[in-house]
């Protein structure tokens, strides 16, 4: 009798530590898996854009990967709304694009080709486009003023991310 009990005292002593494991195991798997608080900090990131000029652009980090902010000027605007969309692979207006203010462009600077990082072009001449844009040195894949693929192999336009104006437009939250 007295084994007995014994035995089963043994049992669930060793249940309730294996429930109890499985717990602590299970919450230290919720916890890793719940982003870091600095990753938080840069799910969005706000950009002072007064020092633009009209033609000029920079570029920042916002979740590990470069955007272009570029304010263009009234004539670049007139050069990409010229573009005709039975031109374009991935066909997108402008206006489409960039709906909150067609003078700044936003863009995530990744070729989405294989992800190499586009440089920027003063004077581009391709298929018929002519105007600033990026080229992607990787595969030749070229970008409009607009972020929109004007050669390939990039199948898809520069990703425009989520984004809004704050503070009287001089400032750009993105994310
Ligand atoms: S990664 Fe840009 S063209 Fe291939």
């Amino acid at each position: 009798m007295q084994k007995t009990n014994r035995r089963d005292f043994l049992y669930l002593s060793a249940a309730s530590f294996g429930v109890v494991g499985l717990g602590a195991s299970i919450l230290t798997l919720i916890k890793t898996m719940n982003p870091a608080k600095d990753v938080m900090a840069l799910a969005s990131i706000e950009v002072n854009i007064t020092s633009l000029k009209p033609g000029q652009e920079k570029t920042v980090t916002w979740r590990g990967k470069p955007v272009f902010i570029k304010r263009r000027t009234p004539e670049e605007i007139k050069i990409v709304d010229a573009v005709p969309l039975k031109d374009l692979k991935d066909p997108q207006t402008d206006k489409e694009r960039f709906p909150k203010n067609q003078e700044f462009l936003v863009v995530v600077g990744v070729c989405t080709h294989l992800g190499c990082i586009p440089g920027q072009r003063e004077a581009l001449s391709v298929n018929g486009y002519k105007g600033p844009g990026w080229l992607c040195a990787c595969h030749g894949s070229v970008y409009d003023d607009s972020g929109r693929v004007i050669r390939g192999p990039a199948p898809k336009n520069l990703a425009v991310p989520p984004y809004e104006f704050l503070n009287n437009n001089t400032t750009i939250k993105i994310g």
